[in-house]
């Protein structure tokens, strides 16, 4: 059970003993000097039961402390009871949980849910850009999170595959089209011609009239039109499958846009039938003014929401109302996460509203989160000094180079031991966690700049440095031939340095389920890097393999429970941990 959940019934208890009412009220103090968690409840129900909360507060706090786990309770403020744990509590709790290798110390939610996270979604004959690395980013580690804590968890790639830009597309390679260029790099070569194209359309009528046929004529099925589609997808795919194996980002379903287009009309029929849409100079829209159910924000909204546009041609936003009706009725999910930039929050609104209107019984929530700023505190640039894009290919290598100079800097310093061989390898990993731990650190609401030398340092909150603990605590293991899976304790926490260690040891279940629920992997970073530091602490305090055989078993096990939970912690983060470094 999660300490917080257990800790939470006995308050319950406790309170319900001494008044006869139920209130269930932990909170975790932010000030550790009041104690490790908080019970609040006194001063509901004094206000509820018309008495002093100080006095009702009294006999909570002496039936608390009656319980093992309770070491001192006390009467705070205006009625608060603080607690503090029992040190030989912990210590029997992570004994426990070092014991718990399946689980690693996290218990399963009560009621597990079926989730499609819907993350990624780059377009086709696109370079992907940042917002794109930010969804797959934290799309990936929230998928690790769900599927920790007990849900099944389905991983979409909701890849932007069909719309107006194919016609476009199709009328440039043809006009265009570079054979020799596109045998030599693809997708540069598709972004050379759509440019072309997006130009040529601009500047005439009729190459934009030629390109919106060439599109009908896709949706319609044409052979020819289909197979350069097909060419398109298939190009971009073996781009992105090389960008995801580098990520290591997993998706179970690659639905993307095209994979609703017999679906769509259906959709349009379906929003006017109940009454949601109707017909305005040919097009059809959802007029929210006139949609007495519509949320108040939106009826607020002049701009319409448009689902098919007067040539016939659907939309963004119909292949969405579509993907959730998919996702209820074949994938028969409860829940969906979009992880995408928060500029698409006014979309989803309108989506979420639509699938609410249509008594649509799946819970749907926007993941949104902010942009990643460049030196300047801008949008961060991903086109060079010419306008090219920069491919986010090239942000990756960057990071990894600059791993490899942290590296000899290490090696040079004799901080790290790796061979000459092993160092790509560990660059590698070091320079692409670097990446991603820079991106989930943050609150995910927050934009953040991305900073090269930072987010590779061995120092600070950063990817390298929680990679670094963790390896150092494995290099104790080895150096004392110990075997640390065989690590187990008992534990026993009698140094300050250890307590502390300890409590922040014990919180790690709470948390992984905190991040999970709050679809926050910055909780778990924190944590991450609170370990870190405290064992740090802990290491120059005390002795380890020099101490007493008891206090060795316990230090080595206290040192193994730290370490999983680094690498595990690093894991769900969708970063990889090495063992030696
Ligand atoms: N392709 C979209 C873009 O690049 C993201 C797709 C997000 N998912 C969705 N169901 N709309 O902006």
């Amino acid at each position: 059970m999660r300490i917080e959940t257990f800790l939470d019934q006995l308050g319950t208890q406790a309170i319900e003993q001494t008044t006869g009412e139920r209130a269930p009220a932990l909170l975790r103090p932010a000030n550790p000097a009041h104690g490790d968690y908080q019970l609040n409840a006194a001063m509901a129900l004094a206000k509820r039961l018309g008495k002093n909360p100080r006095e009702l507060a009294e006999p909570i706090r002496q039936a608390l402390e009656q319980h093992p786990a309770i070491e001192s309770a006390a009467v705070a403020g205006p009625g608060f009871v603080n607690l503090t744990l029992a040190n030989s509590w912990i210590a029997a709790r992570l004994t426990e949980e070092a014991a718990d290798v399946e689980r690693n110390g996290v218990p399963q939610v009560a009621t597990p849910e079926k989730i499609v996270i819907d993350f990624s979604g780059p377009n086709i004959a696109k370079q992907m850009h940042v917002g794109h690395l930010r969804s797959t980013i934290i799309g990936e580690s929230l998928q690790r999170l769900l599927r920790c804590v007990g849900h099944q968890v389905l991983g979409d790639n909701h890849l932007g595959d069909w719309g107006t830009q194919f016609g476009l597309m199709i009328m440039g390679q043809r006009s265009f089209g570079d054979p020799a260029a596109y045998e030599q790099n693809p997708l540069q070569e598709l972004e050379r011609v759509y440019k072309l194209a997006s130009e040529a359309g601009k500047a005439n009528p009729e190459f934009q009239e030629a390109a919106r046929q060439e599109l009908a004529k896709l949706q319609r099925g044409d052979g020819d039109n289909r197979a350069l589609w097909e060419q398109f997808v298939s190009v971009t795919r073996r781009e992105l499958d090389v960008m995801y194996e580098r990520l290591d980002a997993h998706f179970d379903l690659w639905l993307g846009e095209s994979a609703y287009n017999d679906a769509l009309p259906g959709v349009v029929q379906l929003l006017e039938d109940k009454g949601l849409a109707r017909e305005d100079q040919g097009a059809k829209a959802v007029f929210w003014k006139e949609i007495a159910a519509a949320p108040a924000t939106l009826k607020k909204q002049e701009a319409p929401f448009l689902v098919q546009k007067s040539d016939g041609a659907f939309n963004y936003a119909t292949s969405d109302v579509a993907t959730v009706l998919y996702r209820h009725e074949k994938l028969q999910c409860q829940r969906a996460l979009y992880v995408v930039d928060a500029r698409q929050s006014p979309h989803f609104q309108q989506v979420f509203a639509l699938a609410q209107l249509l008594d649509i019984p799946l819970e749907l929530e926007h993941i949104s989160f902010g942009t990643i700023l460049g030196d300047d505190g801008k949008p961060l640039k991903t086109r060079d000094v010419h306008g090219n894009t920069v491919p986010l290919s090239a942000l990756l290598d960057e990071a990894v180079r600059r791993a490899e100079a942290r590296i000899a800097e290490g090696i040079a310093e004799e901080k790290i031991q790796l061979a000459p061989e092993e160092v790509p390898g560990a660059a590698n990993v070091i320079g692409i966690g670097a990446v991603k731990y820079a991106d989930l650190k943050q609150n995910r609401n927050s934009d953040y700049k991305f900073d090269y030398e930072k987010m590779v340092s061995f120092s600070g909150n950063a990817g390298p440095y929680l990679q670094y603990a963790y390896a150092r605590i494995r290099s104790i293991f080895s150096k004392g031939d110990e075997v640390i899976e065989n690590a187990r304790g008992p534990i026993d926490l009698v140094d300050p340095t250890e307590v502390a260690l300890g409590r922040a040891l014990l919180r790690y279940g709470d948390v992984v389920h905190q991040a999970a629920e709050q679809r926050l992997p910055h909780l778990l970073c924190d944590h991450l890097y609170d370990i870190a530091g405290k064992f740090s602490s802990f290491y120059g305090a005390c002795r380890v393999l020099q101490a007493e055989p008891a206090t060795r078993t316990s230090r080595l096990a206290l040192s193994a429970l730290s370490a999983r939970q680094l690498k595990h912690g690093l894991y769900l983060l969708g970063i990889e941990a090495l063992d030696r470094m």
